[in-house]
């Protein structure tokens, strides 16, 4: 293989549209009903042949980020060369803009796109089936971190189902400027359903189930229509947790946003807007109203990582 070939894939984050949480099973994984939409903010992953496993970061959200064999692009290229017989001999470049601890899945972008990349660059050609099913093992969003798209995912979260998507939705995602850990929000979930008095193991809790209503709507061409049933059973959690948080809610819902919600167990805030102009519009009055670090604007769905092949002087051939 030639040491000058590169494969970059650009990786992109999910929103929770649904995010229905059921009880704790014994492995400690909640049971879920998710319905996840790939939007188009994207980390940058480059892989390049290399003497030995390296990870190295740049990007407006790599701070804090690990370069090195904890990342979990790393673990997904050291997986992937275990199951494959491969050498894991190459260099991680991850260009990270996903925010980190956002509730996004920044990290399982960053690994999807690895498995992706390795895949092209290895010439493994393993299906997206394939690489799907190797990276439940990575973490539960891995899976649709491949598939992008929009799907149905439950168990937690790992065993995936395509769903059609009628039109491109607009967005507006505020980011904070904390993380949220999300086995604390799960841990709290469970501990406000214990003090409650309520069921909180998987055997003692209704399976959760896939709303019906919001893939009807997912299916059609009206944001209006999907805003109306977009859910995430971690919201309450979450603003619990970070009060702060619910006055960035009202801020983009108060500046025409259809709908806002907590993306997956935070801290970043998605607004779903009617259109891209007035997606603008939402952006600046959140970033004028000093309730968020950042706003920026995306669409959805957008499809999962993409191979493009550089040579050492970044052109694509
Ligand atoms: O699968 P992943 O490693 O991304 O999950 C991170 C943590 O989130 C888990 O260790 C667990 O605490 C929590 N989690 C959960 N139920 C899920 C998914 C994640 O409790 N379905």
């Amino acid at each position: 293989m030639p040491l000058d070939r590169s494969i970059t894939v650009r990786a992109p984050a999910k929103v929770n549209l649904q995010l229905t949480v059921g009880g704790r099973r014994s492995d400690g994984y909640h049971e879920l009903a998710s319905v996840f939409l790939a939007v188009s903010l994207f980390d940058r992953v480059t892989v390049t042949p290399a003497e030995q496993l390296g990870v190295t970061l740049s990007g407006p959200t790599s701070g804090g980020v690990p370069a090195d064999a904890s990342n979990l692009a790393a673990q997904a290229v050291e997986l992937l060369a275990e199951v494959s017989g491969a050498e894991p001999a190459v260099h991680v470049h991850i260009d990270k803009h996903i925010p980190v601890q956002g509730g996004m899945a920044g990290g399982s972008a960053d690994a999807a796109g690895a498995l992706v990349a390795c895949n092209t660059l290895w010439n493994l050609g393993m299906s997206r089936h394939d690489l799907a099913s190797l990276a439940a093992e990575l973490g539960s969003d891995v899976p649709f971190g491949v598939l992008g798209g929009a799907a149905f995912g439950s168990g937690r979260g790992e065993r995936l189902t395509p769903l059609t998507v009628g039109t491109t939705h607009h967005w507006v995602f505020a980011t904070a400027a904390f993380g949220m850990s999300t086995p604390e929000v799960f841990a709290a979930t469970e501990s406000g359903r214990r003090n409650a008095g309520l069921p909180w193991a998987a055997d003692a809790v209704p399976s959760p189930r896939m709303s019906r209503r919001l893939v009807d709507a997912l299916a059609g061409d009206d944001s209006h229509a999907l805003a109306e049933t977009l859910v995430n059973d971690l919201e309450p959690v979450v603003t619990r947790l970070r009060p702060e948080l619910a006055a960035t809610l009202a801020t983009g819902r108060g500046a025409g946003a259809l709908a806002g919600i907590v993306c997956g167990s935070g801290a970043t805030v998605g607004f779903l807007a009617p259109d891209r102009h007035r997606a603008q519009a939402v952006a600046e009055a959140l970033r004028a109203s000093g309730t968020c670090a950042a706003a920026r604007i995306a669409h959805g769905p957008v499809q999962g990582p993409e191979p493009e092949e550089t040579d050492t002087t970044g052109e694509t051939p």
